[in-house]
């Protein structure tokens, strides 16, 4: 932070002249006070207005100075718990490289926070960044990021949401309309605006097609049903907040079959207004017609209940599930899925010849927050066949949890967002061997070519 910097640089100005002109430590002056206008306001445009804006989805405004100054306590508690911007990944283990990090870095933390701490001024106008310029939220997202709409949408059915129901599940089967066989290489899932994301829990899309048999789908699908729940060899994608979608990495997507249909399972909860006609949508882009990717990504649903979930009231309990890969692999991205009472989620690999590695753990999940972590294309991990993915969950049903409703109830599985759930959403590409050991060998050339470079500026 510019403050150190000074304040290491004042030190060296000690020992080069004599100690007895520059003060030891510096005392920050107002030079080095982090202001509003030069310091906090990037951080805030880039990290907070896109959600913290009228009519987008976050509760207030964080737009001006006076807005920011106002909330000040409540943003300072709720950046230094890392739980904004929401990316509750766990920072110190596993993998870092991810496509949608939305995490503040820890250097623009320490600016944030140590302008929180001051009286904080506003400084000069001038520094001030011109406003920031957001996509329409009501628009598709990836739009901007492929330079036309989606190919294909897809919407579920309307329906009407009470003002005070129980929650309730809506499963409309609708057409894709799709005349051809098509890859696809990216889709977008989102609820209808602006409701929509008020009252969606959570949303899921099967692709339901006529396929001839393969071993792949097959496994998939009888992974799925041995773990007693929803997913399978058809589960297209899968809406929660926090997710806008999936980009599959060139060479891989998902096959659509002409007159394939989308069966939705949406999961709507009241919140004491009636909505009207709420409904959820897919927004599809295509790989260019006769284009077939040498990958099939299969989006899959590995459980971590063990043997049931059987949480007692006041404790916090841990539950394991293992799968070993048949097919060498990489895998796209990470999604744990729980409930209130849901603390944890770690995804591990143990590999044929025994090692271990974590991949990737969330250690502060937050039920609200279904966070879709996208592996950069170099980072995502690549799994030799015969490699046995671990996935554990905890689940904190004691009141030093925050989100608990009620830490004296005992908590078992099931849909209502007070009973539990535990599984990861996560693509699975499988690789041929000669796929997988090409990709090894390319990953092995990246990492020599980058320890040279470093190696380069050492010397
Ligand atoms: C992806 C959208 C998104 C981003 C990015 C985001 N927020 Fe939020 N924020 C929300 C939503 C939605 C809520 C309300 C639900 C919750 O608290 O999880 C919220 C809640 C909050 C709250 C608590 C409000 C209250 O009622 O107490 C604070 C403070 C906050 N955000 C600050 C920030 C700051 C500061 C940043 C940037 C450093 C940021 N948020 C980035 C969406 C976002």
């Amino acid at each position: 932070m510019r403050r150190e910097k000074n304040v290491r640089g004042a030190g060296a100005v000690c020992l080069a002249i004599t100690c007895a002109i520059v003060a030891w430590p510096a005392p920050a002056g107002a030079q080095d006070q982090p202001t509003y206008a030069r310091d906090v306001a990037p951080i805030i445009q880039g990290n907070c207005q896109v959600c913290h804006q009228p009519g987008s989805i976050a509760p207030m405004s964080l737009m001006t100075y006076e807005a920011v100054k106002r909330y000040a306590p409540r943003i300072r508690e709720k950046v230094t718990a890392r739980l904004m911007p929401p990316w509750h990944i766990d920072r110190s283990v596993g993998i870092q490289e991810f496509k949608n990090d939305m995490a503040l870095t820890d250097e623009e933390l320490e600016t944030l926070v140590a302008w929180l701490d001051s009286d904080m001024p506003l400084g000069d106008e001038a520094d001030m960044p011109p406003p920031a310029v957001f996509p329409d939220p009501s628009a598709w997202q990836f739009e901007e990021t492929f330079g036309r709409p989606p190919d294909l949408i897809v919407p579920s059915e309307p329906y009407t949401l009470a003002a005070k129901t129980q929650d309730k599940w809506f499963t409309p089967t609708v057409p894709t309309g799709l005349t051809e066989e098509r890859w696809v290489k990216a889709i977008e899932i989102r609820p209808s605006w602006p409701d929509g994301p008020k009252i969606v829990h959570h949303a899921l899309a099967f692709l339901i097609q006529q396929e001839d048999y393969d071993e792949m789908s097959a496994e998939t699908a009888s992974l799925a049903s041995s773990s007693r729940a929803m997913g399978g060899a058809g589960l297209f994608m899968e809406w929660a907040v926090g997710k806008v979608g999936e980009i599959f990495p060139d060479g891989a997507g998902k096959l659509m079959l002409p007159g394939s249909r989308i069966r939705w399972e949406v999961h709507y909860h009241a919140i004491g207004r009636e909505v009207k006609d709420s409904y959820v949508e897919l927004g599809i882009w295509l790989y260019p017609e006769g284009y077939v990717p040498q990958n099939r990504t299969r989006l899959r649903m590995f459980n971590a209940t063990g043997d049931g979930l059987d949480i007692p009231p006041g404790r916090v309990a841990v539950t394991q599930d293992t799968y070993t890969l048949r097919w060498p692999a990489r895998l796209e991205n990470f999604q744990p899925h729980m409930h209130m009472r849901g603390k944890a989620m770690s995804m591990s690999a143990i590999y044929p010849d025994g090692q271990k590695e974590l991949l990737s753990q969330v250690t502060n999940f937050q039920w609200n927050w279904h966070v879709n972590y996208i592996y950069e294309d170099h980072a995502a991990p690549l799994l030799p066949a015969g490699t046995t993915l671990v996935f554990t969950a905890w689940h904190d049903n004691t009141p030093e949890n925050p989100n608990n409703p009620d830490h004296t109830q005992w908590v078992g599985w099931g849909d209502r967002t007070v009973d539990e759930m535990a599984h990861a959403w996560v693509d699975v590409t499988y690789l041929t061997d000669e796929q997988y050991a090409a990709a090894v060998a390319e990953r092995e050339a990246r990492a020599a070519e980058q320890n040279e470079n470093r190696e380069g500026t050492n010397r």
